[in-house]
């Protein structure tokens, strides 16, 4: 490895730190003990297990001296066993190790145990959100707000609500009440303050009075690096702790980015049906048997005529999914899936246009076919958690059916329709107006703010897996949304290196992909490089009609780079001496970010920081992008190739080996 490119990785990692203003996900939240991720994008820290705990802790350390002040927010939700009485609680904690050494369920939250408690070598710092009265600990109440500093009796506390902007007035909130709340903590260093603001999830801005306020200088308290959790805990009673969209990022500020559009219902506390139900069950069980053996007989035709009408209906669809459509709706909508209705045909099968009924709102049905139930189930669980991704530069999913074999996605209509018609005009000057550098710059920096959001910004890390200009579409105002995702992954279904089937899209796909068939967040970031030079360029990535040399556009790119004329690559009606700096930083971010190397491609939170200019590319990148291109790349062998090309979803041909550079 060059020390070009050692210099070059660092950068990145800095950038990571400093700039994005999140730490957050990008595949660092851990779940232990009892915490799980479930279906619906929740984690949930408890189980039905009596005395459970359980932590989601960010795997890196944070040189939390470093930072004059930071802040951290989160929604929660404690969803009790009974309805008016607590467990134990939760809370975020700041601490000088990871994992759960020696922790305790019950009054100890999975932070300290009954012989640590209260040291002051813990060097431990919780905000606790507490629904017991422990009074061993002091608490105030059973639904309380604390900051403990190394152990769990709270050096201030307040009863859980929040102060009203409008007329200043405190409302109480109940901390089991099942609905999604906010916690926002922030820290201080130069005001020597910690706020703590606890609001519902349905109040957008913070209210501006902190629930608790207190003057103190942590920095005592902080050793060099330190570990960020959030920890649960039940006793004899249970209680589920949800947990979601966990943001953690220096300064003050409040993160416009962290919204959640559409609120979740939570699903009731697991029923558990006891012994004495149980044997109750048994002989009604049995009894209904002999009956439902006749019925079952004359029953039996009624059955099978209803059975192809009867849509199966999930547990959690009934909780949290998106809407689902009924067939009769969609079928109606798109009168009756017309061929005139054909928006357009793409990878993973046809696009219709529709209206639904009793409402002007247009809607785009994408009718997918697909014949194994289990990717289809658990691509369905995935919608649920798509459905509830807002971004304004993401196509809203606003519902789906299922339908015999065929999988129906309903989107927002974007009249405009998709990237690559305007990129690859057959005749240009003609029909279609060009986009100008101001739109294209635009449309680059939507795409890298969706992507962004769904690699860094969301709890879960979201892999699109298929970004190319014809999953980009044009809202009416120019704005540009990514569509599509997740669906390559439903196609994918597992990577066997014998049969290797790999869904995406042929010349998007990153050359790590065909050898491990592992799609990752650097994967997205490979194709959005080559849709950045596209958008600049105005052409595909592989152009027949060109010169031999002009054929694989990133090779030619990188040629004229070479020679000091990479301006020259931009589409002519671009090309305007005003425009040369933001063009040429978009070409070279371009390349570096489709690198055949994966460690070579910046993060997608690196990538914005450049493009708004708040970060500069490095003045050597072309030594270590060209350094790294030496090193070499195997070949791909042609049977994977054959065998790719059977795929309806690639779309070019034969480019690999020519893309191979
Ligand atoms: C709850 O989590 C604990 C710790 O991981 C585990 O031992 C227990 O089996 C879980 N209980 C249930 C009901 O899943
Ligand atoms: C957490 O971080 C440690 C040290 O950086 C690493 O060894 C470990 O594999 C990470 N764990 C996970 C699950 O990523
Ligand atoms: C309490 O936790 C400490 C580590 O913080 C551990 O060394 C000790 O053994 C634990 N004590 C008990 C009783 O679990
Ligand atoms: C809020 O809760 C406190 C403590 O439980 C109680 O004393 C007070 O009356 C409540 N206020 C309202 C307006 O419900
Ligand atoms: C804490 O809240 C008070 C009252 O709103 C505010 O004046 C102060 O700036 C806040 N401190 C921090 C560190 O945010």
């Amino acid at each position: 490895m060059s020390r070009e490119f050692k210099v070059l990785q660092t950068i990145f990692v800095l950038f990571f730190i400093l700039s994005s203003s999140t730490y957050n996900s990008n595949g660092k939240f851990i779940p232990e003990g009892a915490a799980v991720f479930d279906a619906s994008g929740f984690i949930v820290l408890t189980n039905t297990s009596k005395h459970s705990y359980g932590q989601l802790f960010y795997n890196q350390s944070i040189p939390i001296k470093e930072y004059s002040s930071f802040s951290i927010n989160f929604f929660f939700a404690i969803v009790p066993e009974h309805n008016h009485r607590g467990s134990h609680g939760m809370a975020f904690v700041i601490s000088p190790t990871r994992g759960l050494p020696g922790a305790s369920s019950d009054q100890y939250l999975g932070i300290f145990n009954a012989t640590n408690n209260g040291e002051n070598s813990n060097n431990v710092i919780a905000i606790e959100l507490d629904i017991h009265k422990d009074e061993e600990f002091e608490d105030i109440d059973d639904n309380h707000v604390g900051i403990n500093i190394n152990g769990m009796r709270s050096v201030v506390s307040a009863s859980a609500g929040y102060y009203d902007d409008k007329d200043g007035k405190f409302h109480n909130l109940s901390l089991i009440s099942r609905k999604l709340m906010r916690l926002w903590i922030v820290y201080s260093q130069s005001d020597k303050q910690l706020n703590v603001t606890l609001f519902p999830a349905e109040i957008s801005i913070p209210p501006r009075k902190p629930l608790l306020s207190w003057n103190q200088d942590l920095s005592p308290y902080f050793m060099e690096e330190m570990y960020f959790s959030i920890r649960a805990s039940t006793g004899s009673i249970r209680a589920l702790h949800y947990l979601t969209s966990v943001l953690i990022a220096p300064g003050v500020e409040d993160p416009s980015s962290l919204e959640l559009i559409a609120l979740p219902i939570l699903p009731p506390y697991p029923k558990k049906s006891s012994n004495k139900t149980r044997t109750i069950l048994v002989v009604c069980l049995t009894l209904s048997m002999i009956a439902a053996l006749v019925a079952s007989w004359i029953g039996s035709v009624f059955y099978w005529r209803h059975k192809k009408v009867k849509e199966v209906l999930e547990e959690w669809e009934i909780q949290y999914g998106p809407h689902r459509f009924a067939f009769k709706e969609l079928f109606n909508a798109t009168k009756g899936f017309k061929e005139k209705q054909l928006l357009g045909r793409g990878g993973f099968g046809q696009v219709f246009k529709g209206t639904l009924p009793g409402s002007d709102a247009d809607i785009a049905v994408k009718r997918t076919s697909h014949d194994s139930r289990q990717g289809m189930n658990e691509f369905l669980a995935e919608i649920s958690t798509i459905g509830r991704l807002r971004h304004p530069n993401l196509v809203r999913l606003l519902g789906y059916c299922r339908h015999k074999e065929d999988l129906y996605l309903v989107y927002d209509f974007m009249p405009n329709g998709s990237l690559d018609k305007y990129l690859y005009r057959s005749n240009k000057n003609e029909t279609q107006e060009g986009l100008t550098w101001e739109q294209r710059f635009k449309i680059i920096k939507d795409v890298a703010s969706a992507l962004l959001y769904l690699h860094q910004e969301w709890v879960q890390v979201i892999i699109h897996r298929d970004i190319k200009p014809a999953n980009v579409l044009i809202d009416h105002e120019m704005n540009a949304r990514l569509g599509d995702f997740g669906l390559a992954k439903l196609h994918d279904q597992g990577f066997d290196p014998q049969t290797s089937r790999v869904a995406g899209t042929l010349g998007y796909i990153a050359p790590e992909f065909i050898r491990t068939g592992r799609a990752t967040t650097s994967t997205d970031v490979y194709a959005f490089g080559l849709l950045m030079l596209e958008v600049v360029c105005g052409r595909r990535l592989i152009e027949r009609r060109e010169a031999e040399n002009e054929e694989v556009l990133v090779d030619w790119i990188l040629e004229l780079w070479e020679i000091g004329k990479i301006f020259e690559a931009s589409e002519e009606s671009i090309r305007q001496e005003q425009n040369r700096a933001q063009l040429e930083l978009v070409l070279k971010l371009g390349v570096l970010c489709s690198h055949q190397a994966a460690s070579v491609r910046p993060a997608m939170s690196s990538v914005m920081r450049i493009l708004t200019g708040d970060s500069q590319l490095p003045d050597n990148l072309l030594e270590v992008i060209t350094a790294e291109k030496l090193r070499g790349q195997p070949e791909i062998s042609m049977e994977v190739l054959l065998d790719m090309n059977s795929m309806s979803a690639l779309t070019i041909t034969n480019s690999f080996i020519s893309h191979g550079r």
